[in-house]
Protein backbone atom coordinates (compact mmCIF):
# COMPACT_ATOMS: atom_id res chain seq x y z
CA UNK A 1 0.00 0.00 0.00
CA UNK A 2 1.31 3.78 -0.23
CA UNK A 3 2.39 5.44 1.97
CA UNK A 4 -0.34 7.97 3.90
CA UNK A 5 0.33 11.87 2.77
CA UNK A 6 3.62 13.33 5.12
CA UNK A 7 2.34 15.71 7.69
CA UNK A 8 4.36 18.34 7.87
CA UNK A 9 5.67 20.99 10.22
CA UNK A 10 5.10 24.35 9.34
CA UNK A 11 9.04 24.46 9.77
CA UNK A 12 9.02 22.03 6.51
CA UNK A 13 6.52 23.97 5.26
CA UNK A 14 8.32 27.43 5.00
CA UNK A 15 11.61 25.27 3.77
CA UNK A 16 10.05 24.21 0.79
CA UNK A 17 8.08 27.16 -0.11
CA UNK A 18 10.78 29.40 0.44
CA UNK A 19 13.34 27.38 -2.09
CA UNK A 20 10.60 26.63 -4.25
CA UNK A 21 10.42 30.86 -4.44
CA UNK A 22 13.57 30.65 -5.92
CA UNK A 23 12.90 28.04 -8.48
CA UNK A 24 9.52 29.80 -10.16
CA UNK A 25 11.39 33.33 -10.53
CA UNK A 26 13.76 31.18 -13.04
CA UNK A 27 11.80 28.20 -13.98
CA UNK A 28 13.14 27.20 -17.79
CA UNK A 29 16.89 27.60 -16.43
CA UNK A 30 15.76 25.25 -13.50
CA UNK A 31 13.64 22.76 -15.71
CA UNK A 32 16.63 22.92 -18.34
CA UNK A 33 19.06 22.32 -15.24
CA UNK A 34 16.92 19.97 -13.38
CA UNK A 35 17.39 17.63 -17.09
CA UNK A 36 20.63 18.26 -17.52
CA UNK A 37 21.20 16.71 -14.17
CA UNK A 38 19.20 13.91 -14.84
CA UNK A 39 20.74 12.67 -18.01
CA UNK A 40 24.31 13.27 -17.31
CA UNK A 41 23.76 11.13 -14.74
CA UNK A 42 21.69 8.40 -16.41
CA UNK A 43 21.87 9.05 -19.97
CA UNK A 44 19.96 5.97 -21.10
CA UNK A 45 16.73 8.19 -19.43
CA UNK A 46 17.16 10.32 -22.16
CA UNK A 47 15.49 7.91 -25.00
CA UNK A 48 12.31 8.08 -22.83
CA UNK A 49 11.79 11.31 -23.61
CA UNK A 50 9.90 12.17 -27.46
CA UNK A 51 8.74 15.68 -27.09
CA UNK A 52 9.67 18.84 -26.71
CA UNK A 53 12.35 19.56 -23.60
CA UNK A 54 11.14 22.85 -22.66
CA UNK A 55 7.39 21.87 -22.90
CA UNK A 56 7.93 19.35 -20.59
CA UNK A 57 9.82 21.52 -18.20
CA UNK A 58 6.90 23.64 -17.81
CA UNK A 59 4.93 21.08 -17.13
CA UNK A 60 6.90 19.88 -14.33
CA UNK A 61 7.31 23.07 -13.09
CA UNK A 62 3.70 23.10 -12.80
CA UNK A 63 3.36 20.03 -11.06
CA UNK A 64 5.68 20.98 -8.32
CA UNK A 65 4.43 24.34 -8.21
CA UNK A 66 0.45 22.70 -7.02
CA UNK A 67 2.62 20.20 -5.12
CA UNK A 68 3.73 23.22 -3.07
CA UNK A 69 0.45 24.98 -3.43
CA UNK A 70 -0.88 21.96 -1.45
CA UNK A 71 1.41 21.21 1.23
CA UNK A 72 -1.51 21.41 3.59
CA UNK A 73 -3.60 19.36 1.47
CA UNK A 74 -2.06 16.65 0.22
CA UNK A 75 -4.16 14.04 0.14
CA UNK A 76 -6.57 16.11 -2.14
CA UNK A 77 -3.97 15.76 -4.79
CA UNK A 78 -3.95 11.42 -4.38
CA UNK A 79 -6.48 10.90 -7.66
CA UNK A 80 -4.67 13.25 -9.86
CA UNK A 81 -0.96 11.47 -8.30
CA UNK A 82 -2.23 8.40 -9.54
CA UNK A 83 -3.61 9.47 -12.64
CA UNK A 84 0.05 10.82 -13.12
CA UNK A 85 1.46 7.42 -12.10
CA UNK A 86 -0.45 5.26 -14.75
CA UNK A 87 0.51 7.80 -17.45
CA UNK A 88 4.32 7.20 -16.32
CA UNK A 89 4.00 3.20 -16.57
CA UNK A 90 2.88 4.11 -19.79
CA UNK A 91 5.91 6.63 -20.64
CA UNK A 92 7.96 3.25 -19.52
CA UNK A 93 8.83 5.02 -16.34
CA UNK A 94 9.94 1.87 -13.67
CA UNK A 95 10.63 2.14 -9.75
CA UNK A 96 14.44 2.88 -10.49
CA UNK A 97 14.12 5.56 -12.41
CA UNK A 98 12.16 7.43 -9.55
CA UNK A 99 15.63 7.87 -7.44
CA UNK A 100 17.17 9.12 -10.39
CA UNK A 101 14.63 12.06 -10.80
CA UNK A 102 14.73 12.13 -6.82
CA UNK A 103 18.52 13.29 -6.85
CA UNK A 104 18.36 15.32 -10.10
CA UNK A 105 15.40 17.07 -8.32
CA UNK A 106 17.22 17.54 -5.21
CA UNK A 107 20.49 18.80 -7.01
CA UNK A 108 18.39 21.07 -9.25
CA UNK A 109 16.53 22.67 -6.32
CA UNK A 110 19.97 22.92 -4.30
CA UNK A 111 21.76 24.83 -6.87
CA UNK A 112 18.77 27.37 -7.67
CA UNK A 113 17.78 28.18 -3.83
CA UNK A 114 21.38 29.73 -2.87
CA UNK A 115 20.92 30.33 0.75
CA UNK A 116 17.95 29.25 1.42
CA UNK A 117 19.18 25.86 0.87
CA UNK A 118 20.11 23.64 3.87
CA UNK A 119 19.98 20.16 5.12
CA UNK A 120 16.73 20.88 6.66
CA UNK A 121 14.86 22.05 3.10
CA UNK A 122 16.41 18.82 1.66
CA UNK A 123 15.45 16.26 4.07
CA UNK A 124 11.74 18.33 3.97
CA UNK A 125 11.67 17.97 0.20
CA UNK A 126 12.84 14.17 0.46
CA UNK A 127 9.64 13.23 2.36
CA UNK A 128 7.64 15.08 -0.21
CA UNK A 129 9.07 13.76 -3.48
CA UNK A 130 8.97 9.99 -1.37
CA UNK A 131 5.16 10.41 -0.93
CA UNK A 132 4.55 11.85 -4.29
CA UNK A 133 7.01 9.05 -5.91
CA UNK A 134 5.04 6.44 -3.94
CA UNK A 135 1.62 7.18 -4.95
CA UNK A 136 2.43 7.36 -8.36
CA UNK A 137 4.55 4.00 -8.07
CA UNK A 138 1.50 2.30 -6.39
CA UNK A 139 -0.46 3.76 -8.91
CA UNK A 140 1.50 2.28 -11.19
CA UNK A 141 1.39 -0.94 -10.16
CA UNK A 142 -2.74 -0.94 -10.15
CA UNK A 143 -2.33 -0.36 -6.18
CA UNK A 144 -4.69 2.42 -6.41
CA UNK A 145 -8.13 1.98 -8.01
CA UNK A 146 -8.72 4.69 -10.36
CA UNK A 147 -11.18 7.17 -9.20
CA UNK A 148 -14.30 7.57 -11.02
CA UNK A 149 -14.81 10.93 -9.00
CA UNK A 150 -13.79 13.87 -11.53
CA UNK A 151 -10.11 15.04 -10.14
CA UNK A 152 -8.28 18.12 -10.69
CA UNK A 153 -5.59 16.97 -14.17
CA UNK A 154 -1.31 16.95 -12.43
C1 LIG B 1 7.66 13.42 -8.77
C2 LIG B 1 7.79 12.70 -9.88
C3 LIG B 1 7.37 13.18 -11.24
C4 LIG B 1 6.58 14.21 -11.63
C5 LIG B 1 5.88 15.24 -10.75
C6 LIG B 1 6.51 14.18 -13.08
C7 LIG B 1 5.77 15.05 -13.87
C8 LIG B 1 5.53 14.87 -15.21
C9 LIG B 1 4.57 15.61 -16.00
C10 LIG B 1 3.66 16.72 -15.45
C11 LIG B 1 4.62 15.15 -17.27
C12 LIG B 1 3.77 15.65 -18.45
C13 LIG B 1 2.89 14.56 -19.04
C14 LIG B 1 1.78 14.07 -18.14
O1 LIG B 1 1.19 14.85 -17.36
O2 LIG B 1 1.48 12.86 -18.20
C15 LIG B 1 5.62 14.10 -17.30
C16 LIG B 1 5.98 13.37 -18.43
C17 LIG B 1 7.02 12.48 -18.46
N1 LIG B 1 7.82 12.11 -17.41
FE1 LIG B 1 7.56 12.64 -15.49
N2 LIG B 1 7.28 13.14 -13.54
C18 LIG B 1 7.83 12.51 -12.45
C19 LIG B 1 8.68 11.43 -12.48
C20 LIG B 1 9.25 10.93 -13.61
C21 LIG B 1 10.27 9.92 -13.64
C22 LIG B 1 10.83 9.19 -12.40
C23 LIG B 1 10.61 9.72 -14.93
C24 LIG B 1 11.68 8.79 -15.44
C25 LIG B 1 12.75 9.23 -16.00
C26 LIG B 1 9.76 10.59 -15.74
C27 LIG B 1 9.74 10.63 -17.11
C28 LIG B 1 8.74 11.23 -17.86
C29 LIG B 1 8.53 10.99 -19.28
C30 LIG B 1 9.36 10.06 -20.16
C31 LIG B 1 7.45 11.79 -19.67
C32 LIG B 1 6.83 11.88 -21.08
C33 LIG B 1 7.63 12.81 -21.91
C34 LIG B 1 7.17 12.86 -23.34
O3 LIG B 1 6.01 13.22 -23.58
O4 LIG B 1 7.98 12.56 -24.20
N3 LIG B 1 8.98 11.32 -14.90
N4 LIG B 1 6.17 13.97 -16.05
Amino acid sequence: MPDSAPSLTPEETHLIRTSFDAVLRRPVEAAAQFYEALFSEAPGVRGLFHGDMRTQGQKLIATLSLLVSRLDDLPSLEPALAELGRRHRNYRVDRDHYSLVRRALLRMLSVNSGPEWSPAAECAWGRIYDHVAATMMAAADGQLVPSTSASAPV
